[in-house]
Order: structure tokens, then sequence, then C-alpha cells
């Protein structure tokens, strides 16, 4: 096996390669992103070769088997292992995905595993969300109503209000659209990205929701809404299979319509 080289104007520099055990047969190269604020220096990429005969089939499985037989000091985020909680998001030979869902034989050689793009690195894989959590609540993702609930029960909904919100209730939040998107790299500050434009979209078309002038209201901004230019990369990289791009146009279609 060739061995794992960094790109000539590669700004990391190679770290330690960990040798899979004596008599392993079937062994699968994982170069990982590794940076630890408090040691004070330049990130680096590890090399850890891992037995795969003795592994489970996903990247996350593979990661878990680095932790907990050869290197404890890999830091990386997870809790469901089933494509449910999305905190196992990063880059994975080149993809925003969850390591719990991608399959180690999808790859071919060496695979590359770096954290979600353009965000700030708390260690190692896991990045720091506080931004994206933040715009996420500033689209304030709950029902907002100004009538009572009829006879103190719940607000139904028909079959077919209910059906508008299929391709948008089943996002986890992963952050991959979001950091697979120029316009949310350069402009993260003020942009909202897809992710969190998605789900306010998913406000917007409930129909037991109230507050849908308000709503438009906080979304119009030059850019906020308007720094999506249809790069389509979030709905290509959505490990859910979801459509950010589509409930974006969505939302500014509704802004026109609603200027009669
Ligand atoms: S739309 Fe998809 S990629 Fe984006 S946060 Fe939701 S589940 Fe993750
Ligand atoms: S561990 Fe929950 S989505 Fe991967």
């Amino acid at each position: 096996m060739a061995e794992f080289k960094l790109p000539k104007n590669s700004r990391y520099t190679k770290g330690k390669t960990w040798k899979a055990e004596a008599g392993a047969t079937n062994i699968k190269r994982f170069n990982i992103y590794r940076w630890n604020e408090d040691d004070g220096e330049n990130p680096r990429i590890d090399t850890y070769e891992v037995d795969i005969d003795k592994c489970g089939p996903m990247v996350l499985d593979a990661l878990i088997k680095i932790k907990n037989e050869i290197d404890p000091t890999l830091t990386f985020r997870r809790s469901c292992r089933e494509g449910v909680c999305g905190s196992c998001a990063m880059n994975i030979g080149g993809m925003n995905t969850l390591a719990c869902t991608k399959d180690i034989a999808d790859f071919k050689g060496d695979i590359n595993i770096y954290p979600l793009p353009h965000m700030d690195v708390v260690k190692d894989l896991v990045p720091d969300l506080t931004n994206f959590y933040a715009q996420y609540a500033s689209i304030k993702p709950w029902m907002q109503t100004q009538t009572p609930a009829p006879s103190g029960k719940e607000r139904l909904q028909s079959r077919d209000d209910r059906a508008k919100l299929d391709g948008l209730y089943e996002c986890i939040l992963c952050a991959s659209c979001s950091t697979s998107c120029p316009s949310y790299w350069w402009n993260s500050d003020r942009y909202l990205g897809p992710a969190v434009l998605l789900q306010a979209y998913r406000w917007l078309v409930d129909s037991r929701d109230e507050n849908t002038g308000e709503r438009l209201d906080a979304l119009e901004d030059p850019f906020r809404l308007y720094r999506c230019h249809t790069i389509m990369n979030c709905a290509n990289t959505c490990p859910k299979g979801l459509n950010p791009a589509k409930a974006i146009a969505e939302i500014k279609k509704m802004m026109v319509e609603r200027q009669g």
C-alpha cells in the first residue's frame, strides 16, 4: 500500500501513521484531520490502518474502533448511530454526510475525513455550531398562534395540509447542507443558509401556524434569504435526500405572491 501523501500546497502537516495490527488482511486506511487548540500545533492529518474484517460496516464504526482500540484522543460527535440525531456530520471523501449512514464499502481507496468545511473547529472532527444554532433559534422554530385552540384540543390538519410538511420535517439539522454552500461559507454571519431556511419554510407552510406574515417580514432581507444563488450543493449533499434549495425557492415565491 503506497504511503498517504498530502498535496504539495496543503496547509496541514502529515501526522502519525498508526499501523494495522499484525495479521490484519483487509486493511482500510483512514486519513483524519486532527487539531487541538491546547497543543498550539498546526492541524495535521493522522493515518489509521483499520482491519475492516473486524469492524462494523459504517464509517462511524471505524471511527469508534479507532477511538476504542487505537487512539483514544480522536474526537468526534455521535449519538444515535442511525441517521436521526445529526451529530456525526462530517466531510467524508469530499462530501458532507453522516458517518453513521456512510458505508465504508462505498470507497475504493483511502477514506479522507475532515470536519464540516468553513466552520470554526472545537477539536478534531467537531465543528463549532454556535452560530448555526443561533440562526436556527432566530427563525422561531415553533408553532405561533393568535387564536385559542378549538375547545382546548389540539389543532388538526387535513391530510393535504399535513402532506405539505413532507420533505421538510425529516430534516435532522446536521448542517451538511449549509456547510457545503459557498454563499454560506462567505456570509454565514448574515445569510441564514439552506438548513435554517428549510426549517423556516417548514413553519411557513404549516397550516396551523398563524404568524406567516411576521415570519416572511423577518426573512425579507438582502442577506438572510437572498444570498441563496441556487448553487444546489445543499440538495446534492443532504444525507436525508432533502432539497433545501427548493424550500428556499418556495419562500422567494411567497415573498413575490404577497406583494400581489
Ligand atoms: S436539509 Fe439535509 S443536510 Fe441540511 S440540515 Fe437538514 S438533514 Fe442536514
Ligand atoms: S450518530 Fe446520529 S446521525 Fe449519525
